[in-house]
């Protein structure tokens, strides 16, 4: 892939230093570089001036991440585990909540599969395929074949005539390798996931169903057996298939800006939280994450103090601030935690927050 299309980046083309490539997975350069002459590990070297300095892409950044992990040196959870995005709110960074997390526990050696559950298909477009190309656009534009998007769970999961039935192999998208997050892309005819549910028997636990089907091995067309983390980014709306995506899940993570209505959007998820917890006499654990938070703002931190009354010990003590490297990390095509110009404030805050994530998923058990 070139150039050609703006907001598009060629991820094999994006070159990290090697501070930034150890800051990505958290170990000092001096570590990093002993690992790689270790190992064995081979990457490309840039000449800058007269000396030629080693440099990363995002898939070897990975695939070193996934050797640490078979020498020991990561933390392991205990079983594998659904993770939803979902607040009813539009707009409070889930997909952007969901990308970065896959990324982040990628770098941490755990194998994850993002899972589109909306329609709009962001989380697909956040990870550099746009759902709406068909594959000729896709070519004429000058992109890889891969980029083009056909089939989404929809027609993974075999629920209904109205998806014809792929396996999860055709349709699975690896942006950064195979040892990257891989994705379970949307496209628009994803909406006809709604109405497939409601004609569905057991129709809220479809896909529960599915997903502990394919973890166990047990799926010939979608074997999920490989993966540490399913994380499933969802629309914010109510709906059948969000409700599908929740009960599957042990914990949802809820982005939520510091205004009055992000607040009551979740005041009402932890009213339906209670309900499911009657109902299916399961339910699944909440982390709630302020994002766009702007320093110093009286009516934030108000916000911040209400929402921990709510779910005591289930906010993140660190927060998403506001920033323009989402947007810009945007604009040139990358997750934020791909974009080497993104600042402390926005990756260096958006690590913080996973990290105090990964330790509650490592608790799990
Ligand atoms: N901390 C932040 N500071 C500034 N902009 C942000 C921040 N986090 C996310 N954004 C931007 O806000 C917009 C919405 O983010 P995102 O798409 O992740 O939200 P969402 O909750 O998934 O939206 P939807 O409800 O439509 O699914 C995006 O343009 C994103 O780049
Ligand atoms: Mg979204």
């Amino acid at each position: 892939m070139n150039d050609v299309v703006p907001g598009y980046a060629n991820f094999d083309e994006i070159l990290f230093s090697p501070a930034y490539a150890a800051e990505c997975l958290e170990i000092s350069t001096r570590a990093l570089r002993s690992f790689e002459d270790e190992e064995g590990v081979e990457v490309r070297r840039k000449s800058r001036g007269t000396v030629s300095a080693r440099v990363y892409t995002p898939a070897d950044l990975f695939k070193i991440a996934s050797i640490r992990r078979s020498k020991g040196l990561t933390r392991t959870l205990h079983r594998p585990l659904i993770l939803s995005t979902f607040i009813q709110k539009g707009g409070t960074a889930k997909t952007t909540t969901s990308v970065n997390f896959a990324m982040y526990l990628g770098f941490k050696g755990l194998r994850v599969l993002v899972v589109d559950n909306d329609p709009q298909g962001d989380a697909t477009s956040m990870f550099g395929y746009d759902p709406d190309l068909t594959e000729e656009e896709v070519i004429e534009a000058g992109l890889s074949a891969d980029r083009f998007v056909k089939g989404s769970l929809g027609n993974v999961i075999g629920i209904s005539s109205l998806f014809p039935a792929m396996p999860l192999a055709d349709v699975v998208k690896k942006p950064f390798g195979e040892f990257g997050p891989h994705l379970l892309p949307a496209e628009i005819g994803l909406e006809d996931m709604e109405i497939a549910l409601s004609a569905a028997n057991n129709a809220d636990f479809r896909y529960a169903h599915f997903f502990n089907k394919g973890r166990k091995g047990e799926l010939k067309q979608a074997d999920l057996s490989c993966y540490d983390v399913i994380l499933i980014d969802n629309a914010p709306s109510g709906s059948l298939m969000t409700r599908n995506s929740m009960v599957a899940s042990d914990m949802v993570l809820c982005p939520i800006r510091m205004d009055k209505f992000s607040c009551r959007a979740l005041e009402r998820l932890a009213g339906r939280l209670n309900t499911f917890a009657e109902e299916y006499q399961r339910c699944p654990q909440v982390a709630a994450i302020p994002t766009m938070f702007v320093k110093n703002r009286p009516r934030a931190i108000a916000h911040i103090a209400k929402i921990s009354e709510m779910f005591p010990g289930n906010v993140t003590d660190s927060k998403l601030f506001q920033s323009e490297d989402y947007g810009k990390a945007l604009e040139v095509g990358l997750p934020l935690l791909a974009w080497q110009s993104a600042s402390e404030n926005s990756a260096g805050a958006l690590r913080q927050v996973f990290g105090e994530l990964l330790d509650r998923l490592l608790e799990i058990r």
